[in-house]
Formats: structure tokens, sequence, C-alpha cells
């Protein structure tokens, strides 16, 4: 090719754009673009096209009640249960025989829930929960895996009005314990394993660990047998009840939906931030579950008669909203696959599409990313042809994996939505309407009609096009987190202190800020930039680096660390930790291994740290700060940025020489 040629390709891979075919946009949920001006010019009763997908069990006064912001409510006075919502409706419609969720196994079993299974087994379990004491507004902690114990579990604590905390299966028996610890939770449903990659892994001895740090009473644990005759022989101690056995007990049992306000507690979901400690975010019944089913009909483009799948875990929100709340508020079939996507081949996810010709599928870059590396004769083995849309979610996706997914997932037909959003949005907030709007690789797109977004400077003033700033959100939307758990102080200080003049009381005068970089272009496309804060985000998984900092300096020889992300072709992001040893200590393989266990208990494998760096300092400022900035540099092994404000300079080249040395 000549030059001039490369260039041209250049140019036109950066200015690709995509439109959804004719044959889409003409099926689609949402296809009309006057819809935008129509949430605008009717703000903030726009909302009521959210509110319209639910039955509601008596009226909302008010759609926003804004007079004490940021403590906003939703569809005030309103009356409703999420558990009928997104069972009993369905079956009195007509719809109980139905597939409401079909489980995949690692291993290859299958469990398919009509609607009507789906009701009884919602009931008995609620009735289960009743009779072990639990009452309205305790908090249900749910230490699950992906098995369909977990959503039946959810919908029974719905459904008694009990809020669930689920802590996702893979953390460490310590992240169990303080997040039961925060939320003053006395209840645990958990499981005695489940299998990844083929082998059976003992989860019960892991909550067992998890339970001996709770630091109050705790008064029953239900424990799920999901691996029978490959189980690890616990014996249950005295709080301690077979979930089956309860079931078998509660048969046949039916428990009223508890009448829920519309701002009450659904659940908490517990998210790292900027210090170690993480922040259970709050999310209610009425506009929590509002926006999940809003955002699956207009974006995700769900019909009752769809098979969709989101391949997440639901540990995290993006499980929550996008496998349980908004699949099944709209009455799909939502598809559940316990494993992993490479077991037992690397053509397991395309297998599954192809046998239960699967409509939709939602995903994150770091899977697509992944697929791209094992190639494309695994996707072309399989009959893709059922997909009629994709989705990304959970950090940015390059134009590159973008283009790999639309041409071999989604044979060039699909449309794509890259959907941004973050645990306290509690649904999509930046994502194009798949039946409207051009498609942008690498760019999210524009905020959803009826949200409100920014890209500003430190000062808050808008950038201009072309300019990296911060992303802020300038109005309430319904499905936002109303505060973090019994710390209202924290909620105002991590969300909104940045922008908004907190001693007024004008909604106005508060905008929130979900701590991400990013650009807008001419058209209003918003690209998200990343993290400006401590949050890593390896995997799509949102990691503290001040939570596995103090996981690390727990560890006997660590003097300090500093953990940073550096980039990674498959992981978007890696954990790089810098260790400094205590006196007497070698930084030796030991330290390092002992490192790696340290953040595998405090955490969970997913921290594990990719690099152990050992040094003799960290690079730090006059003042005593560590230059994060440089040793992400140094991770990346891109150009050092500014080193003259340094106290100690000639340490980052020493450091640099170690990665180096390590790679
Ligand atoms: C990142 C996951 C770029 C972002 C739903 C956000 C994204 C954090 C995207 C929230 C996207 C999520 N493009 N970045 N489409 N979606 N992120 O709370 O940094 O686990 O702040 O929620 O993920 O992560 P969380």
């Amino acid at each position: 090719m000549a030059d001039g040629d490369i260039e041209l390709e250049a140019r036109l891979e950066e200015q690709a754009e995509f439109e959804p075919s004719a044959e889409f946009v003409a099926q689609a949920n949402v296809s009309d673009p006057s819809i935008y001006e129509e949430f605008e010019e009717n703000w903030p009763e726009c909302w009521e096209r959210a509110a319209d997908l639910l039955d509601w069990d008596g009226d909302y006064d008010e759609v926003l009640d804004d007079s004490n912001p940021p403590f906003y409510e939703w569809f005030t006075g309103g009356k409703l249960n999420a558990s009928s919502n997104c069972v009993d409706r369905h079956v009195e419609n007509g719809d109980k025989n139905r597939v409401a969720i079909k489980w995949e196994g690692e291993l290859g079993e299958t469990r398919t829930y009509t609607y009507q299974d789906l009701y009884r087994e919602v009931n008995e379990f609620a009735a289960a929960l009743r009779a072990q004491g639990v009452e309205e507004d305790d908090v249900v902690t749910l230490y699950m895996p992906m098995i369909p114990e977990l959503p039946i579990a959810m919908l029974a604590c719905a459904r008694i009005g009990a809020p669930h905390s689920v802590v996702f299966a893979g953390f460490s028996a310590e992240a169990l314990a303080t997040r039961m610890n925060s939320a003053d939770s006395r209840y645990l449903v958990t499981c005695d394993g489940y299998y990844r990659r083929g082998d059976a892994l003992d989860h019960l001895d892991k909550a067992n660990e998890g339970l001996d740090g709770v630091d109050h009473g705790v008064e029953s644990v239900v424990v799920v047998d999901r691996l029978g005759d490959d189980g690890f022989g616990h014996d249950l101690k005295g709080n301690q009840h077979d979930w089956s056995a309860l079931m078998d007990e509660h048969d046949g049992e039916r428990v009223a939906p508890v009448e829920r306000d519309a701002e009450d507690m659904l659940f908490l979901m517990y998210t790292s931030g900027t210090t170690g400690q993480p922040k259970g975010v709050k999310h209610t019944t009425g506009g929590y579950l509002s926006y999940a089913a809003w955002t699956s009909h207009a974006v995700l483009d769900i019909e009752p008669e769809d098979t969709y799948w989101c391949s997440a875990d639901i540990g995290w929100i993006t499980g929550h909203s996008y496998i349980v709340y908004g699949p099944l508020a709209l009455g799909t079939t939502t598809v559940m696959y316990e494993g992993t996507p490479d077991y037992p081949t690397c053509d397991r996810l395309w297998e599954t599409v192809e046998k239960y010709a699967v409509d939709i599928f939602y995903t994150a870059p770091t899977a697509i990313r992944a697929f791209m590396k094992w190639g494309k004769k695994f996707p072309e083995s399989r009959d893709l042809s059922s997909l009629r849309l994709l989705g990304t979610v959970g950090e940015p996706i390059n134009p590159r994996a973008w283009k790999w997914y639309h041409k071999y997932i989604g044979n060039e037909d699909c449309p794509i939505v890259d959907t941004w959003w973050q645990t306290e949005t509690g649904g999509m907030m930046i994502t194009t309407l798949p039946g409207i709007g051009t498609m942008k690789p690498g760019a999210a797109g524009p905020p959803l009609p009826g949200v409100d977004a920014q890209i500003v400077d430190t000062n808050g003033e808008e950038v201009q096009p072309g300019r990296a700033g911060y992303l802020t959100v300038n109005k309430p939307w319904p499905g936002m987190l109303r505060t973090l758990y019994k710390n209202d102080e924290r909620y105002i200080s991590e969300y909104w202190r940045e922008y908004s003049d907190t001693d007024s009381d004008d909604p106005d005068d508060w905008v929130y800020f979900p701590e991400d970089g990013a650009k807008i272009d001419e058209d209003g496309y918003i690209t998200i930039l990343g993290r400006v804060d401590d949050v890593i985000n390896v995997s799509g998984h949102r990691l503290g680096t001040m939570e596995i900092e103090s996981a690390i300096v727990g560890v006997e020889g660590v003097a300090e660390a500093a953990v940073v992300g550096g980039d990674h072709e498959i992981k978007g992001e890696a954990v790089y930790a810098y260790v400094i040893t205590e006196d007497g200590y070698e930084g030796d393989e030991d330290l390092r291994e002992r490192i790696i266990e340290g953040v595998n208990d405090g955490i969970g494998p997913i921290a594990r740290p990719e690099k152990v760096v050992f040094t003799p300092e960290l690079p730090k400022t006059r003042s005593g700060k560590i230059m994060r900035r440089l040793l992400e540099d140094v991770a990346n092994g891109d150009e050092l940025g500014n080193t003259s404000t340094l106290r100690n300079p000639e340490i980052v080249e020493e450091i640099e020489a170690k990665v180096h040395a390590q790679s």
C-alpha cells in the first residue's frame, strides 16, 4: 500500500461510524429521535415513561421531590413490590409458562424456570426467610455464585421487604465479614461450593471463615447444596440450614408481597472507592426498578419473547440490573451461566448462544479482548444468526475490539450499545439508543434521554469538544443511589462536594461527580477516558488501590506499598504493586508469594497483583505524597512525566529498571 493509502486507511479507522440496519430500527422498542426533545421538554415528568413499565399498588404523588438536594426522592408516595413486578404479574398476565431463567451449569447441566416455577420458588424461600426470623428492613447477605438460588433469594428478599446485600462469590472471607459488619447483617445465604474450570471450589469454608469475623450475632445461615457428591463434607452448624430442607418445609407456601414505599431500600451493593472502606450504595424500590426496566426496554431493546443473555456475574451491579431486575421486570427469558467462557473450550459462549438462540448479548470489553486473542475460529464454528443486538459495559472499549465484536459476533448486522454507567447510577446513563443513534466505536454515545451530562474542567466550566475533562451529571435520575448506607456525609463528600454548592437548597447547584475522565465530540458523543480517582478497573471489576494496599501492608515484612493500574492487553488494567520491605526482610520470592496470598485473602483472586516490584523507596513529592502518576508511567512503559517536583527523582529510574528486568 502506498503511504497515502495507509494514512487514509488509518483515518477511516478513526472516523468509522456505523448505522443500525433498517430492519433493526423497524422493530426497535425506541426508534423515534424526538424522544430526546420530549424528555428534555417534559423533565422530570418524562420519567413517568419508566414508572409506567411497572405495576404500582399505590400511585405516586410526585415524580421527583428535589426539595432537599442531594437527597432526591423519586415517585414519592408510590407503593410497589419488586418481586411481584418481576414474577407475579407475568404469571397473572398469562405468561406463567414463559421461561424466566435458563441456567447453564459449567459442567453442562441445565435448569429451566418458567415464571410459574420462579413464583413457586420465590414464595417458598420468602416463607423460609420469614421463618428464620427475617423481618422487613433486615439486611440479608447473599454470598453466592451464579446459581439460580441467587436470583431466587434476591426476589424472596424483595418480596418480604428485606434489602439484600449480594457479596461477589470471588471475594474473600474478610471481604464478606467487612460487608456484613458494615450492614449489620444478621442473615446469610450461601452455598457449599461451585465449579470453576471443572474443579469444585469450597465456598462454605470461606463463608465460615467470614462468619468468624462478623462482630455481631448471626441469626441464621442458609446453605445451598450445589456440589452434591462433589462436596467437601462440611457439617452444618447450629444456626445453619440446608436450602432444600427449608424449601421442603415450606413447600407450596405463599407469601403476600409486602407493599413497599417507592423510596424503601431494595438493596445495598458494596463498591470500591478512594478510601479503604467499601461503600454501601443504597438503591430503592421504585426509582431503581423503573430505571432498570426502562433502560432494559430502551437500550437493550428487550421484548418478552426474547432470549436475552448478560454474561456478567450477579455479584456486581451489572448482574443485578441486567440479569435479574430489568429483564425479569419486562418478563423476558434471561440466561445465566455458571462458569468461565473458556471451559471446556473457548467456544463455550458461542455454543450457548447457538443452543438457546440468544437474541441479545451483553458483555464486557475484557471478555471481547480475550475472544479476539482466542481467534475468530471459535465464533465462526457456531451459528450466531439469532443475535439481534450486542452490548458492552464496564470499561472503555477500544475501537479494534468494538469492530471485532461487530464483525465476528454480530455479523456486521447487530447494533452495539457501549453503555457507560456505575454501581451508583443503578442503570445505564450514556450510550446510543440502538434504534436511533449512529454508533462510533470507542465513544459510548450521548447521554440517554433525560440524562444531563457534561464534561468540565477543574472549575466546573464546560470544556471544548475534543478536550479531556471530568464527567459530571447535572440532574438527578430515578436509578441514582440515594445515599451510602448510614453515611450521608460520605455520600455528599464522595459524589457531590467536588462541583456543588453544598450550602445551597437549589437543585441546580448540585452536580454529581462520577470520578471518570471523559471528552465529548461535536455531535455530543462522550468517550470515557477512565477513572480519575484511586480506583482501577481490572477486567471490568472495580477495585480500590487503597484496599489492595492495605491488604499488602498487612503482610509480615512489608513496610509500605503503592498500587497502581498498568495497561493490560486483556484485563484493561492490571494491578502493579510497588513494595518497600521492612528492615530485616528480603524482597524475595517468598515475600512476593505471601503478598499475592495476602491480597487473595484480603480481597480475592481478582485483585492479585500482576507484578510486585520491590523498591527501597517510593517516588514522593516534597510534601511526602506518593506520585502515583509516575508509577503508572513506569508500569505502562510510558515516557516519564515530570519528576522535578520529587524529593527523590533518582528512584524512578531504579524502579523502571526493575520493572524492565521482570518483564
Ligand atoms: C467504568 C459497572 C468506559 C467507569 C456498570 C465507571 C466504563 C466504572 C463503561 C463503574 C463504559 C463502566 N465505558 N468505562 N461503557 N462502563 N465504566 O461501579 O470507570 O463496577 O466509573 O459499574 O466502570 O464500575 P462499576
